[in-house]
């Protein structure tokens, strides 16, 4: 009598980098997730801090229904870029009705490094994106590893910033990056700015990491100039080569990372000559400690 038993890995894993990354192939999004199925995801999740699953088919309902399997799903604010009837989908498009380039960048702000949803009290946990249309060139997604970046920082460093709080603001990141599409009143009222740690623990790993980026302005307790520059500081010795990945993204494929341990950004691409659509879902976490 055989007792062989046949274990089967749900899917494969193929690390992108050292530190952080790994493709899954072998999962089918457009299939109910069981859960089983997700809690090996989400273990691979909080490994590796971002998953890229290969091209295939996700329509927008079943994208929604992947995120949910993370938690309560962001809709926000920015309403304006609701996509598909489903107002747990942001699209950012530079297609005109009838699919042409408009020459105009949809939100110009994804290309400073930032982590979603910090300027919101409960701040994003997962952020899902389906690449619907890509560019030729142009428009890569690029990810930094913020518990490396944590752990890169000298003695002093660490004790410098071990209790500052910083400010996030949505507005201010807007305004200053480009000054186009600024939130309306009701927008700015809906989303006052919210202080978070500088060094935040990560809930579920219990790794310190930086908790910083472009929706940071100013340092609780400082003066403001003094803390623009010290921000400005951290977030540029945050970024290394060693600790990240830059995603040449094809259509149809769909990334998933962990805000509280990363920070990304887009890159420029020519909006008037290449073409880019991207569904994007930000999962929320809880505020941060
Ligand atoms: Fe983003």
């Amino acid at each position: 009598m055989s007792s062989a038993v046949e274990v089967r890995k749900p899917f494969a894993v193929r690390p992108l980098t050292p530190k952080l990354g790994a493709e899954i192939s072998g999962v089918s999004l457009a299939e109910e997730i069981t859960p089983d199925l997700f809690r090996s995801i989400y273990d691979a999740f909080l490994r590796y801090q971002v998953l890229l699953f290969p091209p295939q088919d996700v329509p927008p309902g079943r994208q929604v229904a992947f995120a949910r399997h993370f938690g309560e799903v962001q809709i926000h604010i920015m309403n304006q870029y609701h996509a598909d009837g489903f107002p747990e989908l942001y699209r950012l498009s530079n297609l005109d009705e009838k699919g042409n380039p408009n020459g105009r960048h949809p939100d110009k702000g994804t290309l400073s490094w930032h982590t979603d949803g910090s300027w919101s009290r409960v701040t994003g946990q997962a952020t899902i994106i389906y690449g619907e249309v890509m560019p030729d060139t142009g428009g890569e997604t690029h990810f930094c590893d913020m518990y490396g970046a944590y752990e890169r920082l000298d003695p002093a460093w660490k004790a410098r910033i071990a209790d500052m709080r910083a400010v996030h603001n949505l507005d201010f990141s807007r305004t200053r990056r480009h000054g186009e599409d600024l939130m309306t009143a009701e927008q700015r009222a809906a989303r006052p700015p919210v202080d978070h740690p500088i060094v935040r623990t990560h809930p579920e790993t219990g790794r310190k990491c930086i908790y910083l980026g472009d929706h940071a302005e100013s340092i609780v307790g400082m003066p403001y100039a003094e803390g623009r520059a010290l921000i400005e500081e951290l977030n540029a010795l945050a970024v290394h080569p060693d600790l990240t990945y830059e995603h040449r993204w094809k259509a149809g494929e769909l990334l998933v990372w962990d805000n509280r341990c990363v920070m990304h950004r887009a890159t420029p691409y020519d909006p008037a000559t290449q073409r880019r659509v991207i569904r994007r879902c930000t999962v929320l976490g809880e505020v941060p400690v």
